[in-house]
């Protein structure tokens, strides 16, 4: 049995306005065409559809059974184009953005400018750390995602936003505060409060005491920038944490930064997406925001180290 799609607009058009000229005006077609199709829509069924009833086409009772499943295909097909032309509107739509844990320092007051400009567009922010960025990015799961390097192994489009300078941390009573061009060699014995393996900012750090021909070892782990800073507050050791998740407590004073030769560990935000992957008007509106965003949020934090 084969039943086009645009017989099923005639058969519907044609229910609903139990009339052959008015369905006809509807369709933008001439009454014998919408005649012929519902007769060639009947003998494909192999049955009756309609009958008159004097001035009137009613449904007979197949029509009445074909009648509840095209209503059904009517609504589909009409949520369908309206969610098409949704996703055409760079005003609408849903945004997934995956980000380091390290960027909710910025990419959570660059959100709230967005949002406050564009109220039909819903940004849903995952926070996590590089590992599982890298796997979503593997996977095609999220549309644009901020973080550290780029991984090399996947094809991706990334764009640098500014630089993420990481910076060795202790509290304002350390006997090295203060001091200046500190030699590597004098925090080797220091104890060490640093983010967990899998982190970008942690094989930064191994990396950097790698090349100064060191074996990096923690004295404490941690999921956060936060409990980082609350521990080095509080003696637990040092720290080696990105710039922008310290401008409280660099301003409080609650914090010192240590002057050790090759500090600040120069690196860089990227905003990414994976090759293939479509990005939406609106996914596209909010990662030129970023990019526009980041060239003042550079300079504010650049400030921090003078
Ligand atoms: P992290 O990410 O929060 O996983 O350390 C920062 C980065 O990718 O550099």
């Amino acid at each position: 049995m084969h039943i086009s799609f645009r017989q099923i607009q005639i058969f519907q058009t044609v229910a609903q306005t139990e009339n052959f000229t008015r369905a006809a005006e509807l369709l933008h077609m001439t009454q014998p065409a919408i005649s012929m199709q519902v007769k060639q829509l009947e003998e494909n069924v192999g049955l009756s559809l309609f009958e008159r009833q004097g001035k009137r086409i009613v449904l007979t009772a197949a029509g009445r059974s074909m009648h509840t499943y095209t209503c059904e295909i009517a609504a589909k097909y009409q949520g369908m184009v309206e969610t098409l032309e949704e996703l055409k509107d760079v005003h609408q739509g849903v945004i997934n953005v995956s980000a380091a844990n390290t960027s909710i320092y910025f990419i959570t007051r660059m959100l709230a400018g967005f949002s406050q400009q564009n109220e039909g567009i819903t940004v849903s922010l995952n926070i996590t750390n590089r590992k599982t960025l890298v796997e979503q990015l593997q996977n095609y799961e999220a549309d644009l995602v901020v973080m550290g390097e780029p991984p090399a192994n996947l094809d991706l489009h990334s764009q640098r936003l500014m630089c993420n300078p990481l910076v060795l941390i202790a509290p304002a009573n350390h006997p090295l505060a203060g001091q200046k061009d500190i030699p590597v060699s004098a925090i080797i014995g220091e104890k060490f409060v640093v983010r967990e393996p899998g982190s970008g900012t942690r094989a930064a750090i191994e990396r950097f005491f790698a090349e100064h021909g060191h074996t990096f070892t923690s004295t404490l782990e941690m999921g956060s920038n936060e409990s980082i800073k609350y521990s080095v507050i509080a003696g637990l050791g040092l720290g080696i944490v990105s710039l922008h998740s310290i401008k409280l407590e660099l301003e409080t004073k609650s914090l010192v930064l240590l002057d050790v030769e090759g500090f600040p560990i120069q690196r860089y935000w990227h905003i990414i997406t994976r090759e293939g992957k479509w990005l939406s008007p609106a996914a596209q509106a909010f990662k030129e925001y970023v990019i526009a965003e980041a060239a003042n949020y550079s300079q504010d934090y650049q400030q921090l180290l003078l």
